[in-house]
Parts: structure tokens; C-alpha cells; sequence
């Protein structure tokens, strides 16, 4: 398949799952899908920027990223849809439910690590695309914390994606002044 298909495919199935459960942007009533689709274009402009990189790999683990976390899709499903790459993949960039809160971000980072780099990009890309203006209800020392999460991901996935390590470092230093 070529990416457009890929990325076609790939986009109706994580739309469906997420609109399934309602689900928007948080402090917004956009469909979720907006933020899947922003992650899968930063992604897209870093793949032309990166040499080695698997594009539609690295497209299906974007548009994907979050059905093990926010829907009802099972790591089995995802392997018989989109092979078990992309499910192991997407299972590292999601949350151990189990552990406390304070732990899940390093867990879920020590399992990028173990992953291939577009593991690694897609959670860089993530967080550039979550670092756009908070939501209106989130107060200062939320976003301090998300801003000082954000620090922690570019330090702990160095080599993971030299374009997007610059992205997220210049969106970490502008995130203060929005
Ligand atoms: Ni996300």
C-alpha cells in the first residue's frame, strides 16, 4: 500500500473508534480525530526531513497512538488490522493504567525506548502538537507541570528524531509566552 492509502485506511478506523466514544479535544468540541491528523502531519513533514525513516509505519503509529488508551480497541485488534509492529508500537505510547500516576509517563518512555524511532517520533510529535494554547480551564500550575513534562520527553528521547527534537524545544520555549 502506498501512504495515501495507508494513511486513508488507517485514519477511518482511529476516527471510528475515538467518535465512538465521544470523544474531543479536551476544552473544545472538535473531534478527536483533529489532534490524530495533527499528529500524522507532523510526522508526514519530519519523514521528508529523516533519512531511514518508515513513513507509513511511522503514519499508522500517529493516526493510531491513542486507541489503546482513550477506546475500546484491544492490542489483538490492533495486530490483525495493522500487524504487530504497529500494536507494539502503539502500546508503548500508552499509559500503564496500573501504576500510579506519577510513574506512567517514565514507564510508557523506558518502553519507547525500547521501540524503533518512529516510536520515538510519534511521541515527539505528540507533544508538539499538544503544546498549542492550554485549555482555557487548565490553571498555571498544570501547565507548568505539562510544560516541565514536555522537557522530560525531548531529554529522554534524544535521538529518537533530530527535526522534531527541534520542533518540540522551540514549542517548549514559546509555551511560557502564550
Ligand atoms: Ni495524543
Amino acid at each position: 500500500m502506498n501512504t495515501q492509502d495507508t494513511y486513508q485506511n488507517t485514519i477511518q478506523f482511529a476516527a471510528q473508534q475515538h467518535t465512538d466514544k465521544n470523544q474531543t479535544i479536551p476544552g473544545s468540541h472538535l473531534p478527536y480525530v483533529v489532534h490524530l491528523s495533527n499528529v500524522a502531519m507532523e510526522i508526514l513533514v519530519a519523514s521528508e526531513k529523516s533519512e531511514n525513516f518508515n513513513t507509513e509505519f511511522a503514519i499508522q503509529l500517529a493516526l493510531l497512538h491513542d486507541t489503546l488508551e482513550d477506546t475500546d480497541v484491544t492490542f489483538e485488534e490492533l495486530e490483525y488490522q495493522f500487524g504487530k509492529a504497529v500494536a507494539d508500537g502503539v502500546l508503548a505510547l500508552t499509559k500503564n493504567s496500573d501504576l500510579e500516576k506519577s510513574e506512567k509517563m517514565m514507564d510508557s518512555l523506558r518502553r519507547i525506548q525500547q521501540q524503533p524511532k518512529e516510536v520515538w517520533a510519534v511521541k515527539l510529535a505528540d507533544r508538539i502538537t499538544n503544546l498549542q494554547t492550554p485549555p482555557h480551564f487548565w490553571k498555571e500550575e498544570k501547565i507548568i507541570k505539562y510544560k516541565e513534562e514536555a522537557k522530560i520527553i525531548l531529554e529522554e528521547l534524544r535521538g529518537g528524531n533530530a527535526y522534531l527534537e527541534r520542533r518540540l524545544g522551540d514549542k517548549i520555549k514559546k509555551y511560557n509566552c502564550l
